[in-house]
């Protein structure tokens, strides 16, 4: 893996007239790069199918169940921090290869899964992995793509991840017939071998050869990706423009107060996406379609209802993202979200017996996965790669998608004893208070950054403007 020839291997020298077409080769790139995303899904999704038979063969406790699942988060979060490190030193393209690598290692130790403690161990590599990924393909993805489809890359790589839960859920329900957890947990090894081997396709990023001042190497690779000479010029002089403004994030974030408000817009963000309580779903539908009176094959095919309504209403988001703006859409979302919860807290507590109540049950938790698919599943991400200033970009972002990861942990780690301790109802009625916080913090804090240049947004934020005014 560390074989210094895999670079120059992917950049063999390719004219735009005897390659591939330019266009096809840097759509192919983005395409197997976003593959991460589906990665990414699959890890999120696939333990909600597995976790009643699991916790039938070991006889375990909601609170082991809950290590679990929330072990594979920590490591992600671990994971997430090694990544700056791994992607700057080996580079985008080894620390790919080494996130999908480690990932087909831990799905099969999963798989294994021969007692709780390698479970535990299994999920924490399947984090790490992961954690490399999730930091690695975004970077590397807005590095390669066209700079007329680069914001799009990141709703892209949304809907990535939004098909692979639901991929994972599809597989879950399909082996819950023979109950075999162990393939449940395993399966994903292949898709993960076949990312890894395609990984091996993929040029290194041309930023990444000239920050190593590999210059002649990032010139075959921005050939075979733009084909036009001139634009290829026009791309090397901007990222050396760039690279001249050195990342200095940690110095920045000790002596700069503006820096620190976006770094902890950042953390805000990622905290209110996690904490609209989507992962709690993502994680726990069949638990949640058990305990409203489902039988075990119906429990999962609901949840690959979750996962398909997750997916389709990803799409709404990406056709309004730039229309309606940011705010209007987060408004909306959180609104649906609050409504969606709250009604399913409603009808627990007067309690569900027939049928009609289970079915309206089950369609107001739908209605609470449009509201996220289509506001605050894609938008985070994509704020999140707006608001900080050049010379702290690296580390701000770094610092949110870790930021992603511990909520995530702290969402997916209580959620069974909130049930346990609080009861049902008490636990949706909490969640769906969450999102109507966050309505206010969305006033408050949070900036409208729609059709501004990122430098509008870096002169407004380092002239000291409101939070909610940077975009201004
Ligand atoms: C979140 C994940 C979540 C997924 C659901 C992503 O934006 O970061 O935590 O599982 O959306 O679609």
């Amino acid at each position: 893996m560390n074989n210094p020839n895999l670079t120059t291997m992917d950049s063999t020298p390719q004219s735009s007239t005897t390659g591939p077409h330019p266009k096809a080769t840097a759509v192919f790139t983005c395409v197997l790069g976003g593959l991460a995303g589906l990665m990414f899904g699959l890890d999120i999704g696939v333990i909600s199918g597995a976790q009643q038979f699991i916790q039938h063969d070991f006889r375990i406790s909601d609170t082991t169940l809950e290590h679990i699942v929330s072990w594979m988060m920590l490591g992600a979060a671990v994971g997430a921090i090694g990544a700056g490190w791994l992607s700057s030193t080996l580079g985008r393209k080894k620390s790919l290869l080494w996130g999908s690598l480690i990932f087909v290692v831990a799905s099969v130790i999963c798989g294994i899964g021969s007692s709780v403690e390698v479970l535990l161990i299994g999920r924490l590599i399947l984090g790490v992995s992961i954690g490399i990924l999730s930091f690695t393909a975004p970077m590397y993805l807005a590095e390669i793509a066209p700079e007329n489809i680069r914001g799009a890359m990141v709703s892209i790589y949304q809907l990535m991840i939004t098909i692979g839960i639901f991929l994972a859920f599809l597989s879950d329900t399909a082996f819950s017939y023979s109950g075999n957890w162990h393939w449940m947990l395993g399966i994903i090894a292949i898709p993960g071998a076949l990312f890894f081997l395609g990984v091996f396709a993929l040029p290194e990023s041309p930023r990444w050869l000239m920050m190593r001042g590999l210059n002649e190497q990032a010139t075959k690779v921005l050939t075979k990706l733009r084909g036009n000479p001139a634009v290829v010029q026009k791309e090397e002089a901007e990222i050396a423009e760039q690279l001249k403004i050195p990342q200095r994030g940690w110095h920045m974030f000790l002596e700069n107060r503006n820096f620190r408000r976006s770094v902890g817009l950042g953390i805000m963000l990622q905290i209110v996406q996690q904490f609209t309580g989507m992962n709690v779903v993502m994680y726990y539908a069949p638990r949640i379609f058990q305990d409203m009176g489902y039988h075990t094959e119906a429990q999962l095919w609901f949840t690959a209802i979750v996962g398909l309504v997750n997916v389709l209403a990803t799409l709404i988001a990406i056709f309004l993202v730039d229309k309606w703006g940011r705010k209007p859409i987060l408004y909306t979302g959180f609104s649906v979200m609050a409504i969606g919860l709250g009604v399913v807290g409603t009808m627990m507590h007067l309690g569900i017996v027939t049928q009609p109540e289970r079915l309206f049950t089950v369609a107001m938790l739908l209605v609470f996965i449009v509201g996220f698919a289509m506001s605050a599943g894609p938008l985070i991400w994509i704020l999140c790669s707006e608001v900080q200033p050049i010379k702290g970009r690296d580390f701000g972002i770094a610092i949110s998608t870790l930021t992603n990861w511990v909520a995530n942990f702290v969402v997916g780690f209580t959620f069974l004893s909130l049930l346990n301790n609080f009861g049902h109802a008490q636990t949706f009625w909490l969640y769906a208070g969450f999102n109507v916080v966050f309505l206010v913090l969305t006033f408050f804090l949070i900036p409208e950054t729609k059709g501004v240049t990122l430098e509008h947004i870096e002169r407004n934020l380092m002239a000291g403007k409101p939070l909610r005014n940077i975009g201004q």
